[in-house]
Formats: C-alpha cells, sequence, structure tokens
C-alpha cells in the first residue's frame, strides 16, 4: 500500500514466464480478447501477467477483489480507474522485456517509463528523431562507453513525462529538452505550461534497465519495490 507522505510507489516485478490459470482469471472479456490477438506466445502471456499484476495491485489499494477493478481508457490511450473507484489513486504502467513497473501516487498524476540498457548501434540516428539539437550535442559529448545508457535515460524521462501528462507519443518528444546527462533529470523546457510543477526523477535500483518517473508533485520522493507478480491481492 501507499503510504503517507510525499511519495510515489514504483512497483516493478517479472512478468517472463507462462501466465497461469490464476492470472487469466482476473482479466476481462475484454482483456482476454486483447490476449488473444497477440500472435506469439510469449508476448501473450506477458500481457497476461502484467494486466494481472496490475489488478492485483489496484485491489490491494482500493481493498477491492482484482476482478471488480473497472478501467477507462483517455482518447490518447491513458489508463486510469473507471468513475465511482478511488478517485484519488493515480497509476501507470510500463514493461519491457520481461519486466514490468507500476508506479501509484495519490499526489497527482504521474507516468513511468523503463527500457533494458542495450547496445545501441544506430544511437546517432535514434538521438536525432527523439532529441533536439542542444540534447544530441550534449550526448555526443559524454563518454561514448557511456552513452547508450545516458540517452536510454533521457529517453525514458521524456516518456514518463509524456505518459505523465497523458498526452503519450502523440506529442513530439522533441517539444521537451532536458540537459542530458543531470540526475535527476533536468528540465529545461516541455510542451505544458507550468513545466515547474513537473518533477522528473530516474528510476535507480533497477540493475538492467534505465527507467523514470515524472508527476504533478513538486515534492515527489520515489520509494522502488519489487515483488512477485502473483504475491499480491490473493
Ligand atoms: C503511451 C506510449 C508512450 C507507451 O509507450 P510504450 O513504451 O510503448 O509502452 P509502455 O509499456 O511504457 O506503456 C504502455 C502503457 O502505457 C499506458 N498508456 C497508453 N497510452 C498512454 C498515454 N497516452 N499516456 C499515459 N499512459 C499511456 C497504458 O497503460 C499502456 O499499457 P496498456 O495498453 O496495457 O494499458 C505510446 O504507446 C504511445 O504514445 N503511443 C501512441 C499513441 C497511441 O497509439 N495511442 C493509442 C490510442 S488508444
Amino acid at each position: 500500500m501507499i503510504e503517507d507522505g510525499p511519495q510515489a510507489v514504483v512497483w516493478a516485478a517479472a512478468v517472463a514466464g507462462a501466465a497461469a490459470e490464476d492470472d487469466w482469471s482476473l482479466l476481462d472479456a475484454e482483456e482476454t480478447a486483447r490476449a488473444g490477438r497477440f500472435h506469439f506466445a510469449a508476448d501473450r502471456d506477458r500481457y497476461v501477467r502484467r494486466r494481472a499484476f496490475l489488478r492485483r495491485l489496484l485491489g490491494t489499494e482500493c481493498g477491492l477483489d482484482p476482478r471488480h477493478i473497472g478501467f477507462m481508457r483517455s482518447p490518447q490511450g491513458k489508463l486510469a480507474l473507471a468513475p465511482g473507484l478511488d478517485a484519488a489513486l493515480h497509476f501507470n504502467q510500463s514493461a519491457r522485456a520481461g519486466l514490468t513497473v507500476v508506479a501509484v501516487s495519490r499526489h497527482g498524476p504521474l507516468g513511468v517509463d523503463i527500457e533494458p540498457y542495450r547496445r545501441l548501434d544506430d544511437l546517432e540516428a535514434l538521438a536525432a528523431t527523439v532529441l533536439t539539437e542542444r540534447e544530441q550535442g550534449e550526448l555526443a559529448a559524454i563518454d561514448a562507453a557511456e552513452r547508450p545508457a545516458a540517452f536510454l535515460r533521457a529517453w525514458t524521462a521524456k516518456e514518463a513525462l509524456l505518459k505523465a501528462t497523458g498526452d503519450g507519443l502523440m506529442v513530439d518528444p522533441k517539444a521537451i529538452e532536458l540537459a542530458i546527462g543531470r540526475d535527476p533529470p533536468h528540465l529545461r523546457r516541455c510542451h505544458v505550461d507550468a513545466a515547474a510543477a513537473w518533477s522528473l526523477l530516474n528510476l535507480d535500483g533497477l540493475p538492467d534497465y534505465a527507467g523514470a518517473v515524472a508527476a504533478q508533485d513538486p515534492g515527489l520522493q520515489i520509494a522502488l519495490r519489487r515483488v512477485d507478480a502473483r504475491s499480491l491481492g490473493s
């Protein structure tokens, strides 16, 4: 559960491997149909496991059976609790490879994003598509061995902010400008007014992943909790 204090809790859970009957049984008809549309079994299992995990987590936070959690989705795709449920509870999810993270807060909207650290052979081209010229210049000045990680940290920070505002990739990531290489990320400008009201933090503590949380919470603090995806709300 989220404790008192100005903090977002980020729950991280491994979701690789086969989904169990216990996971499937939590999904509603729409989620079950979406699961059925995945081409590869591994993708389907990951989706079922991460959605079951989200339901268990929100069920625990709301004091409800995970099957009774209802969702709504904004036109831009952001998932939220259905009307009538805990209106003060904000959450956002990200999943990559075998890991999912869910950030929850009672201090306003938030966004979370993760990316596995990896070699990026096409880094310069990639940077040109999502970083401003100033950001690209700052990235190029970083030691070559450190550059992919610096890029992934900046990229997850931008995505976290785009997810916090709910815009997602409908907004050009270049509308956000960060000071590359700073921890916590330093926001120079962004696509929404009152940029100062948004806080950005790197998600440290996931050794193989870059990650970031953005929230409309000037006093943002993050507590990271690693859990078993099936251990909550049972
Ligand atoms: C939102 C977006 C940035 C997510 O990026 P991603 O790195 O591929 O995926 P992640 O695993 O980090 O996040 C996916 C989750 O983010 C959430 N999400 C989706 N759109 C979102 C938005 N606009 N704002 C905040 N969160 C969003 C959802 O919960 C989604 O999981 P779900 O579909 O299972 O519910 C990206 O998918 C996007 O903007 N796409 C373009 C917009 C679009 O296609 N919208 C669909 C309209 S229905």
